[in-house]
């Protein structure tokens, strides 16, 4: 029988090289063998994975990192897990590349951004450290990537202290160039336990100064503001952040934590304002969305990712020894001041030949072989339909997405599903679109993860799900949908 590891922080913050050698080539197998192993999406070979970090473009690819915790589904001594892409779609696996052994990062190289400069990928991260008392430091950091991937660390922090009224809560900076500066967008917590987010300004990258707290809501933001993000689409700044404690009352979410985002005219660097804010919205609307990390590529496009899971929650594939994944890497767009997020157009390098909605034998519509799928259809004005993705084939379990185009309600429901997934945050989730118009459904599933994208990513539902192996049938009842369209979605493991 396999023994189950009690998790203490003495084992969790343990040094790498103390677990034996057999002991993550046991834990691969484990993960090889899960049903619920992703076929496209990004995931831990063994252990954890938590935020995207440094996504960008250097040296002609896409570079992405992730918080990594390889010796267990637990959050332990973290480091950055390197990928990189030619397609945003196909991801070569890389190494851990930023791991925690200065004096600055002993216990955790956490979350944060890169950008290109000169022939270099410059990382600003935050370093973790626990001191005898076990009380947290926190400091922010900077490295450099070659084009070979060699890293090499700045022997001093970029900032080595919080301000002043502020808490070792202190981290996850976001690296942005903005009218020829350098800023930092940092996730900080005040001595009132307050969330904020501080603004440094940098004419180089070694000397950083305070602006202010970034002024954009006179909400209070719960405790701690994790992982702070500013884009601009269509010249308008658009603040993302994942606040923790927030009010229900401020903002109506259903998660542990919510991400959330705000729209506004314009960002004064000078202030740090963000002048005629919009309300605060939800970034995301399903199950299991945080620290969704966005910026400019070179391209043109403003590209995002997020981390499937949340923090301070368990999940099934624990029991296997591995957690979570990361999102579809998504376009940003504003369209009549609301951010829409659209799947990445490369993911269509992924479709197979389409199975023909013809072959429909009454509510069941599709029984692919493997849940690796891109699904679309229409749902008309003033239907109503229920869609069950990942059922079985009496019908008994599935998970179900009720769309109703008469009222705009579109509610998912993941109660009738194998297995339950923290059932205490509610068992369904529900958006509001415009009534009486289609409802256009895109939805990607793949083993234990479905993002839905509603009316070209007006809306996204992302949710994990933990189906038995068989459950593969998908079901439509009530009205017909129109313009239906399956493609089963290759793999991108090189293995499979
Ligand atoms: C968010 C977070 C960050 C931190 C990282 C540690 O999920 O808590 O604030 O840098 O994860 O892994």
């Amino acid at each position: 029988m396999k023994k189950t590891i009690e998790w203490t922080d003495e084992l969790r913050y343990q040094a790498y090289a103390k677990w034996p050698a057999d002991y993550l080539p046991n834990l691969k197998k484990q993960q090889q063998n899960s049903h619920w192993r992703l076929h496209y999406h990004i995931q831990p070979e063994t252990g954890l994975l938590n935020d995207p970090n440094g996504f960008s473009y250097f040296d002609g690819k896409w570079h992405l990192f992730y918080q990594a915790y390889p010796y267990g589904p637990v959050h332990g001594l973290k480091s950055w897990y390197h990928l990189s892409s030619t397609n945003l779609v196909d991801w070569q696996r890389d190494q851990l590349r930023l791991l925690p052994d200065t004096s600055y990062d002993s216990h955790g190289v956490y979350s944060g951004s890169a950008i290109p400069v000169g022939d270099h990928l410059f990382l600003a991260f935050t370093g973790n450290v626990r001191d005898q008392q076990w009380a947290r430091h926190a400091y922010q950091l900077g490295a450099w990537m070659d084009k070979d991937f060699h890293v090499t660390k700045q022997a001093t922090p970029l900032i080595a202290n919080p301000p002043e009224g502020y808490t070792q809560h202190f981290r996850d900076p976001q690296l942005f160039r903005y009218q020829d500066q350098y800023y930092l967008l940092i996730g900080a917590q005040t001595e009132n336990e307050e969330g904020k987010i501080l603004l440094y300004k940098g004419d180089t990258l070694n000397h950083w100064e305070l602006v202010h707290e970034v002024l954009f809501s006179n909400e209070q933001m719960g405790y701690m503001i994790e992982c702070p993000n500013l884009v601009f689409l269509e010249d308008k700044p658009v603040l993302i952040f994942c606040p923790q404690g927030l009010a229900k009352s401020t903002v109506a979410y259903q998660n542990i934590y919510p991400n959330l985002y705000i729209t506004a005219d314009h960002f004064d660097a000078e202030t740090a304002t963000l002048l005629h804010p919009s309300s605060l919205q939800n970034l995301d609307d399903g199950f299991d969305l945080y620290a969704i990390q966005a910026f400019q590529a070179p391209d043109g496009r403003v590209l995002s990712i997020g981390w499937v899971g949340l923090p301070d929650v368990s999940y099934p594939s624990d029991k296997e020894g591995w957690a979570h994944c990361l999102s579809l890497v998504r376009e940003l767009h504003l369209i009549d001041g609301q951010l829409y997020q659209k799947p990445v157009t490369e993911l269509a390098l992924l479709r197979q030949a389409p199975l023909a909605s013809h072959e429909r034998k009454g509510e069941v519509l599709f029984q692919p072989d493997t849940n690796s799928y891109e699904l679309e259809m229409t749902i008309p004005t003033d239907k109503q339909s229920v869609l069950t993705l990942f059922s079985s084939a009496n019908q008994n379990k599935g998970f179900d997405l009720h769309c109703d185009a008469k009222n705009g309600m579109i509610i998912l429901d993941r109660g009738r599903m194998a297995k339950e997934v923290n059932p205490e945050f509610g068992t369904k989730r529900s958006v509001q679109v415009s009534p009486h118009l289609p409802i256009h459904l895109r939805i990607f599933v793949d083993s234990s993860v479905c993002e839905i994208f509603i009316n070209d990513g007006q809306k996204v539902l992302t949710s994990r799900v933990f189906p038995d192996k068989t459950d593969t049938t998908i079901l439509l009842k009530g009205a017909q949908a129109e313009n239906i369209t399956l493609w089963p979605l290759r793999s991108i493991h090189l293995d499979d």
